[in-house]
């Protein structure tokens, strides 16, 4: 028999994982949301919150869904409350280590039944799952920023996942209202895998002065219909998160594109992180 997830938590409240907790809370289901300490918990809860006053705005939804996609969400900082949870979906910074130390302290809290997900876009799943007791039910969900607007999960199973489990994320994704794909566990999955060599290119054109910020964008933009240029897109992604992407794609397939420009590391040090700290390629109020 299928799962039902009536209840389910998001660990890790920066941009994916509080869009992440949107996408179920909008679709009637309970969630919790947890984060390291207070300040991360309301730095997700302000997240949410500009998210949803601007689907508002726009009319995607009136004031009754809003509040009511409020009214499903609780925040914690300890995993304690994940304990009748479903389904956890892990959405922390992309470290190997620190992904493996939260599954495995996971796994004693949660029931033996519930899913463990990891949103990552490029760490192995499969050493995210050994991390575990229970490595059967650990999965891949890989969302897309903004998860509230983009209708693409991956789903990721690894040579150990069950049947059952891959085949009930697979209809939660459905039921939220994406497009699930299954795909193997290898860096970067699909969409990564062919988007980030691209954008690597573009910052290594920004890098040399072979063209502006404005005219690369533009060139994608206007001239190809993408919704947006590389630029502005790795802002949108975070310039931290884009790192630490390439950065594994890069170890695991030593290959050129992947390699990350010099820039993007050296902006990631001076704090230029994208739209999440005003300032990446561009600037924001
Ligand atoms: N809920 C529902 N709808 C929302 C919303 C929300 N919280 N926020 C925005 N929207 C809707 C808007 O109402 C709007 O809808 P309409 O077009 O029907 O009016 C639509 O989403 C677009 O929003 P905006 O008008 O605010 O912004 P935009 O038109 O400039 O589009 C964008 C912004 C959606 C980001 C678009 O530019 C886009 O799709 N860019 C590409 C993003 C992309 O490639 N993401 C993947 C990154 S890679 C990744 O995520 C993987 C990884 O592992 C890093």
């Amino acid at each position: 028999m299928s799962r039902e997830f009536t209840k389910v938590g998001v660990i890790g409240l920066g941009t994916m994982g509080a869009g992440i907790v949107e996408v179920f809370a909008r679709n009637g289901i309970d969630v919790v949301a947890v984060d390291a300490n207070d300040e991360a918990v309301e730095r997700g809860r302000s997240f949410l919150a500009k998210s949803t006053g601007r689907a508002l705005d726009r009319g995607k939804i009136d004031q009754a869904a809003h509040d009511a996609l409020h009214g499903h969400v609780t925040y914690a900082t300890e995993f304690t409350a994940l304990a009748d949870c479903q389904l956890v979906v892990e959405a922390v910074p992309e470290h190997l280590d620190l992904k493996k130390e939260i599954f495995a302290e996971l796994d004693t809290i949660v029931a033996p039944d519930a899913i463990l997900a990891t949103n990552t876009s490029s760490l192995p799943v499969t050493e995210i799952a050994a991390s575990t007791s229970t490595p059967m039910r650990v999965v891949g969900m890989h969302f897309f920023n903004p998860a509230p607007v983009l209708q693409f999960v991956e789903v990721i199973r690894t040579v150990i996942t069950a049947d059952d489990v891959f085949e009930d994320v697979k209809a939660l994704a459905e039921r939220l209202g994406k497009k699930p794909v299954i795909v193997g566990d290898k860096a970067g999955f699909i969409a990564n895998a062919l988007l980030f060599g691209y954008l690597n290119h573009a910052v290594s054109m920004f890098e040399s002065r072979y063209a502006t910020r404005e005219d690369i964008d533009a060139a994608m933009k206007l001239g190809c219909g993408y919704p947006m240029g590389p630029l502005a897109l790795l802002d949108l992604i975070g310039l931290d998160t884009a790192y630490e992407i390439l950065d594994t794609m890069y170890k695991q397939g030593r290959d050129r594109l992947h390699a990350p420009s010099p820039i993007i590391k050296q902006m990631v040090s001076a704090g230029l992180k994208g739209r999440k700290t005003g300032r990446g390629f561009y600037t924001y109020a």
